[in-house]
């Protein structure tokens, strides 16, 4: 059976990362965590206080920056690496949130996040979630899904999320902060969030996880029996 690409885009929080994990279970393909690439990449430049404004500081954050993803043996999950160190539940914390849509609008970085992304993805047997999937990273991949849900749900999803990993957030904070990615990634100049033309849309409001994987995998079974 030919192995394609499935690209996954939505806005922030509709369950993307976790549906594009499982599809990609289920099919023996591997998963690329676009958006954790971002976020690594914020977080460096968090922690070594380079300037988004000043070029000089931004090709010094490049040069100083790797990312890569390891599958942990004892819960098969896979995680991110930043040059080295283990930074998956860093990442995901609000500082990074609060900050990661500013470097996702830097051109430079944007280059570097991609062409990494799309050496991963050369042989194919790859979902990939993020914004800019369908559209720049992989233009010609055989599926493209846009996912979506009402704001609330996304809000109170994360929520719940972010309390199983320790977190306590107020929902309306985390409202706010996805109500604001969502306006930053889609109206960037570089590469903004936009469901291309030949992409299937998924509204998971009122669906369940098992239900969004299922669609998922129906219309990959359907491209590559075609
Ligand atoms: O998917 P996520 O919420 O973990 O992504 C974090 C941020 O990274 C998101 O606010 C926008 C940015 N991002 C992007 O610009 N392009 C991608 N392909 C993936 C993420």
């Amino acid at each position: 059976m030919n192995k394609i690409v499935i690209a996954i885009d939505g806005y922030s929080g509709c369950g993307k990362s976790s549906t594009a994990k499982e599809v990609a279970r289920q099919l023996g393909y591997i998963y690329i965590d676009s958006g954790a690439m971002y976020r690594a990449a914020a977080l460096h430049f968090l922690n070594e206080g380079l300037s988004l404004s000043n070029p000089k500081d931004v090709a010094k954050g490049l040069s100083t920056l790797e990312i890569t993803f390891q599958t942990n043996p004892s819960t098969l999950r896979q995680e991110t690496f930043l040059n080295g160190k283990n930074v998956e539940e860093e990442i995901r914390t609000m500082r990074v949130s609060e900050r990661v849509s500013e470097v996702a609008r830097i051109k430079e970085i944007r280059q570097a996040m991609v062409a990494q992304q799309q050496e991963l993805g050369k042989n194919k047997g790859v979902v990939m979630d993020g914004r800019d999937i369908a559209s720049v990273v992989f233009p010609d991949a055989a599926l493209k899904i846009f996912m979506t849900a009402d704001v609330d749900t996304r809000a109170n999803r994360r929520q719940l999320e972010l309390r199983q990993k320790g977190e306590e957030v107020n929902v309306e904070e985390i409202k706010l902060n996805l109500v604001e990615r969502d306006l930053m990634d889609s109206s960037r100049v570089e590469s903004p969030l936009i469901k291309v033309a030949d992409a299937i849309e998924i509204d998971t409001t009122s669906l369940s996880f098992e239900q969004q994987v299922g669609k998922i995998i129906a219309h990959a079974q359907k491209v590559m029996f075609n």
